[in-house]
């Protein structure tokens, strides 16, 4: 199985009223015809409500939703690194290397996220806390080098700020 295959858990999960509410007003962003089209953004819902990563049944179930054939909905889960097809922990941190942040010193950053946080890039602390993830352009380029968690930016980063900034998470 490589990075980007999907991980079966055998436990079909089912959105909340709330989200089954919102997944209708997606569609209505669509031609009724064209209901495929809300496949990327069911996706996002479908992981933040699902635990932060999608299960090869979370996929499924988002297939049928939208009524595409699941190797469809696979394709584009494995496809787009945003999709976690495995868990996370409660802090997912993605550190950008692309070329900006490069030039930047994110080479530096990356190895004091390691250091701080004892993991390799794509793996998870023990205790469940922090993923690190290694991942391409975030469109901050401006202020490089920069990594998100969760769904949070943090920018112009230095070795000792990206100790500070885990160092502050609750
Ligand atoms: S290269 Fe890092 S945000 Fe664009």
């Amino acid at each position: 199985m490589n990075e980007r295959s999907t991980l079966s858990t055998g436990v079909t999960p089912r959105f909340s009223e709330e989200s089954l509410q919102q997944i209708q007003e997606i569609f209505k962003r669509y031609p009724a015809d064209r209901r495929q089209s809300a496949v990327m953004p069911i996706l996002h819902l479908a992981q933040r409500e699902f635990g932060g990563w999608l299960s090869r049944e979370s996929l499924d179930y988002v297939a049928e939703l939208v009524g595409m054939p699941p190797i469809r909905v696979y394709e584009v889960a494995t496809f787009y690194t945003m999709y976690n097809l495995k868990p996370v922990g409660r802090y997912h941190i993605q550190a950008c290397t692309n070329i900006s942040c490069w030039l930047c010193g994110s080479d530096q950053v990356m190895d004091a996220l390691k250091r701080k946080l004892k993991i390799a890039a794509g793996q998870t602390t023990e205790d469940k806390r922090f993923t690190l993830a290694e991942v391409e352009c975030l469109g901050a380029c401006v202020n490089a080098p920069m990594m998100q968690i969760n769904d949070d930016y943090y920018e112009n980063l230095t070795t000792d700020k990206v100790v500070e900034i885990i160092d502050r998470l609750p």
